[in-house]
């Protein structure tokens, strides 16, 4: 069977899209920094907030996987460097480190969100943070470009969309024939919704809401994550796949 490695399993969308692998009969590795409530599964506890961290979890990994998939995130209530170390430069990190054991025609799956759509208005910076290789001293580089810390998580996850369209083309994915591409929920309810209402206030998550009906659950996530795992999405690659009920859509062609 196939081996998927799932990131942010101990909650919500991570913790729905390994529980739903396993019973499509996938072997799932979980990795968290907090221990889930229901064991089971294999786990790994680890931090992908530093490079050690990261470097920790991979010495426990099998040599052999099929997919990875990269949910494990951080609101922004920690702060910006913690939230774009886990929701990027750790991220990225575990992504290059798992390649190699990834096999041909295996995938990367980047849980990325709404909150990223301004990748391209603000490309001159997604181009210049993301272009930063490895895994900085990311509280220097939030110095060095004077970034703020509301802006921790809407520019955690412009550069996750904008290095999912360049790792699908990144010989290290690509000559192996390993796909790579994002999920971008809308409001969803999770314990990180909670968190989002207090950094954004009330009035602006319930609107997305109201917008389309009703919040997101994890189970509305899980499927389109695993579907791009799969081999049915093989000829899918530096997609962003919006899974949110219609929020974007109803944004973009201005309804309502
Ligand atoms: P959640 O808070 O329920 O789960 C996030 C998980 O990531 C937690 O289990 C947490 O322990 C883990 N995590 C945090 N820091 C970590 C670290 N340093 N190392 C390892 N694991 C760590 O939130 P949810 O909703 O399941 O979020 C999953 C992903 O979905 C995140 O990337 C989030 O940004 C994204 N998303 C969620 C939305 C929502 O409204 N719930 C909307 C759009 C995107």
């Amino acid at each position: 069977g196939e081996t998927i490695l799932v990131t942010g399993v101990a909650s919500g969308i991570g913790a729905r899209t390994a529980e739903l692998a396993g019973q499509m009969g996938a072997e799932v590795i979980g990795v968290d920094v907090r221990e889930p409530a229901s064991g089971g599964a294999a786990f790994i506890k680890g931090d992908l907030s530093t490079a050690s961290g990261v470097a920790e979890i991979v010495a426990q990994l099998p040599v052999r996987l099929d997919a990875l998939a990269n949910v494990a995130g951080l609101s922004g209530s920690t702060g910006i460097s913690s939230t774009l170390a886990v929701n990027f430069y750790g991220l990225r990190a575990l992504s290059e480190a798992v390649a190699p054991r990834l096999r041909e025609g295996g995938a990367v799956v980047n849980v990325a969100s709404i909150a990223g759509y301004g990748w391209r208005a603000n490309i001159e910076r997604a181009k210049s943070l993301a272009g930063i290789e490895g895994f900085p001293e990311v509280a220097a580089v939030v110095a060095e470009h004077g970034l703020k810390d509301e802006e921790g998580y809407p520019i955690s996850k412009e550069l996750l969309l904008l290095w999912t369209m360049r790792a699908a083309h990144q010989p290290l994915f690509k000559n192996r024939g390993i796909r790579v591409n994002a999920v971008s929920p809308g409001p969803v309810e999770t314990p990180i919704l909670k968190q989002f209402r207090a950094v954004l206030g009330d009035a602006r998550v319930d609107s997305d809401i109201t917008r389309v009906g009703r919040a997101g659950t994890s189970a509305d996530i899980a499927p389109a994550v695993l579907f791009l795992c799969s081999d049915g999405a093989r000829w899918i690659n530096g997609a962003n796949l919006a899974v949110d009920g219609g929020l974007e859509a109803s944004i973009n062609a201005e309804v309502l």
